[in-house]
């Protein structure tokens, strides 16, 4: 798949893309997103989102590319997504985590929708730091002018202290944090970063 890397993890085997979880021969890990034919503008697009973030410890690295193929390498963010962080915590008693791995529609889900409305509601210091933690995220990503643009729980990996953002599909520019983003982290998590918001009105040289 990628020379001298094995392969630990088959993650997805999305529309748009399968991602692989790979070691190479010192254990290091990488990931290999792999879209599919037709999906090359959006790769370019999360290649630039990725590199215009790469200061900013939020987001992983670019390792490599190939266009041709429409192979992209990228660092692997260690942590646990805000999916299971969740339902680990909140969710139901007894529930396996495991049947949530690959399921799409998770806003329909009901096991996972009750799960996000006890987050939402508790003041467990886990839980607002947790919060605390994606909006500093979100909002030094806003500060550079870049959408996430899919915050779902999937896409955000949190390690006990830091909320880092994966998969920039859905990315764009934007000089204000437009509604597709501010909607989901309102859905989600309960923030309401319009509260926050600091739109640019200009810049003078
Ligand atoms: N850099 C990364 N570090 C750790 N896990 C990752 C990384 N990139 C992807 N993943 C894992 O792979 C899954 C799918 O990747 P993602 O880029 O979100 O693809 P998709 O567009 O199919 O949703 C994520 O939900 C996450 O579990
Ligand atoms: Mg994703």
């Amino acid at each position: 798949m990628l020379p001298g890397h094995k392969v630990l993890t088959a993650w997805t085997n999305g529309r748009r893309a399968a991602v692989y979880l790979l070691e190479d021969d010192n254990a290091r890990k990488c990931v290999l997103k792999q879209y599919r034919p037709g999906n090359r503008a959006i790769m370019v697009k999360e290649i630039l989102a990725l590199r215009c973030l790469a200061n900013l410890e939020l987001a992983p690295q670019v390792l490599s590319y190939e266009l041709a193929t429409r192979t992209l390498v990228l660092t692997y963010v260690p942590g646990e997504r805000v999916l299971e962080w969740v339902l680990r915590r909140y969710g139901d008693r007894g529930l396996d985590l495991d049947r949530f791995a690959s399921t799409h529609g998770l806003s329909t889900n009901e096991h996972v929708q009750r799960a996000f409305a006890r987050f939402r509601a508790s003041t467990d210091t886990q839980a607002l730091a947790l919060r605390e933690a994606i909006v500093d995220t979100y909002r030094r990503l806003h500060r550079v002018h870049v959408l996430h643009g899919d915050p779902g729980p999937r896409n955000i990996i949190y390690d006990g202290e830091r909320a880092y953002l994966i998969d920039f599909d859905q990315t764009r520019p934007s000089f204000s944090p437009a509604r597709i983003e501010t909607r989901g982290l309102k859905k989600w998590y309960g923030i309401d970063l319009l509260a926050e918001r600091n739109e640019v009105v200009g810049w003078r040289v």
